[in-house]
């Protein structure tokens, strides 16, 4: 009999936590459980989801000990996996970062651009604070971290906690390849064996082939130069602002016909497209709220009424499965090769070995091992080499509080057009978000003499 495992989902208040726990039950014949917990920071908001969760889990499997805790000694001890997915200021703070650039005629994104920056800055002192729950209260635990924006957070539990036992991954590479799949007409990603590289929602596919050795690439590059990642039969499809994201990758492809690109690269290639296509008046965060948000709450405020999810539309996040992947691989030593955010470390042999790059790694008890990808383009490498840079100043102007080493990191974007815009933007940037970042200094200049 396996083993059956702890674990403390944080961020319990999530949208995906219901979809994320429907799955883990999906699941518990591979990855059995016997003690699931959440943690918020947040109590109000967190109980609503909680309520509907402990109906789904005495639904199916009633034997799970379930507890939903604002208390982090509570919710950290005795666990094996700290699944992590906090959003530091909620989407009030995620409207904001949208919206301030926008003002300036530069790109407002969650993760991309100055709203990426600020939201790493919210971020990085909330995913330590986890990090240091864990190994206070559960020294041998994994954390799976998948709060955003994942590049920076990743740098910084790279400098900041170098030797903890945290892997941060990202669902995009996922979701695209779930769409390759339907393009190919295979039943599953998992048909595909793929080599990637790049930086956090900033990659690129240099292969992809069957299991039999077969290179799949001519097919689905012939498909996204006509659609982007729009299969032909989809089999359900995305709200129109992630159509248009699958339908721009058309566009995005055509930089470089040797690779297939992650989407988020749009926000970089065509900011100008980005920001004439965008409501500054009712953003993604926006839309998010109206919909995902409301959904996803109103139908756990169903199910704790009827104590029962039997007319409930909330859905399995079968998507998030990739979450026990990992888990089964550090788990069960399952050597799955899975794509990570790891420390780049000759990994990419042309490019800053202290980068955190993401790239397909093979994972088992002891953590991920990299998948060597050798020599990349001049093109990839010099986008890389700004990017990361952005990544590495924002996380040094928050150990350092140094507003100067946050403007530079603004200035750097390729998605903001000049230092005195990057400026404005940082200006009001650091009054929103005064409540969250570190107070900065701002250098001052040498007085003339
Ligand atoms: P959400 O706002 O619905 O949920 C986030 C929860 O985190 C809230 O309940 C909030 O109270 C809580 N929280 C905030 N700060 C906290 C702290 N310091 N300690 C404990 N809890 C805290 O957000 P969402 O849209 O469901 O997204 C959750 C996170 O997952 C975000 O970071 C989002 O960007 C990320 N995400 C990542 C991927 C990926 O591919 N890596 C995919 C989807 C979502
Ligand atoms: C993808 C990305 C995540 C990001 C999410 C945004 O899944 O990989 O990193 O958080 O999209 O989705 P949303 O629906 O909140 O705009
Ligand atoms: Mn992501």
């Amino acid at each position: 009999m396996n083993k059956s495992y702890s674990i403390v989902i944080a961020g319990g208040g999530s949208t995906f936590t219901p979809g994320i726990v429907l799955m883990l039950l999906d699941n518990l014949d591979d990855f059995p459980i016997s003690r699931l917990k959440l943690y918020d920071n947040d109590e109000e908001r967190q109980n609503k989801i909680a309520g509907a969760c402990e109906v789904l889990i005495k639904e199916r499997a009633p034997y799970i000990e379930f507890l939903a805790t604002t208390d982090p000694k509570e919710a950290f001890s005795e666990v094996d996996f700290v699944m992590a997915h906090i959003r530091v200021g909620k989407y009030a703070m995620r409207e904001l970062d949208e919206k301030i650039p926008l003002k300036y005629g530069v790109v407002g994104q969650e993760t991309c651009g100055p709203g990426g920056i600020a939201y790493g800055m919210r971020s990085i002192g909330g995913v330590l604070e986890l990090i240091d729950f864990m190994e206070t209260y559960s020294p041998d635990a994994w954390m799976l971290n998948y709060s955003n924006p994942a590049a920076i957070v990743a740098e910084a539990t790279r400098r900041l906690r170098p030797t903890s036992k945290v892997l941060n991954i990202c669902d995009m590479p996922i979701g695209i390849e779930d769409r390759m799949a339907q393009i190919l007409g295979l039943s599953s990603r998992k048909e595909m064996i793929v080599r990637y590289y790049g930086l956090n929602h900033f990659g690129w596919w240099t292969s992809i082939c069957d299991k039999a050795g077969n290179d799949l690439m001519p097919a689905i590059k012939e498909h996204v130069g006509k659609f982007g990642y729009i299969p032909k039969n989809e089999q359900e499809q995305a709200e129109a602002s992630w159509n248009d994201t699958f339908k721009k990758a058309r566009e995005v492809y055509q930089l470089d016909p040797d690779t297939l690109p992650n989407t988020y690269l749009q926000y970089y290639f065509y900011p100008d497209d980005m920001v004439k296509k965008s409501n500054p008046d009712f953003t993604r965060a926006n839309e998010v709220m109206e919909g995902r948000e409301k959904f996803i709450f109103g139908e756990c405020e169903k199910i704790v009424r009827a104590q029962s999810s039997a007319d409930s539309q909330i859905k399995i996040d079968d998507h998030a499965s990739y979450i026990v992947d990992l888990a089964r691989a550090l788990a069960y030593n399952t050597g799955e090769r899975m794509l990570l955010i790891v420390e780049n470390n000759g990994t990419i042999e042309n490019f800053d070995p202290t980068a955190m790059v993401e790239v397909p790694c093979i994972v088992g008890k002891n953590g991920p091992e990299p998948i060597t990808v050798g020599r990349i383009p001049q093109f990839q490498k010099g986008l890389m080499e700004q990017q990361v840079s952005v990544e590495k100043l924002v996380v040094e102007a928050w150990i350092e509080k140094s507003y100067q080493k946050l403007w530079q990191a603004l200035t750097l974007s390729q998605t903001v057009p000049n230092a005195r815009t990057a400026k404005l933007i940082l200006d009001d940037l650091v009054e929103a978000n005064k409540d969250y970042w570190p107070p900065l200094a701002e250098k001052k200049l040498q007085p003339s003499l």
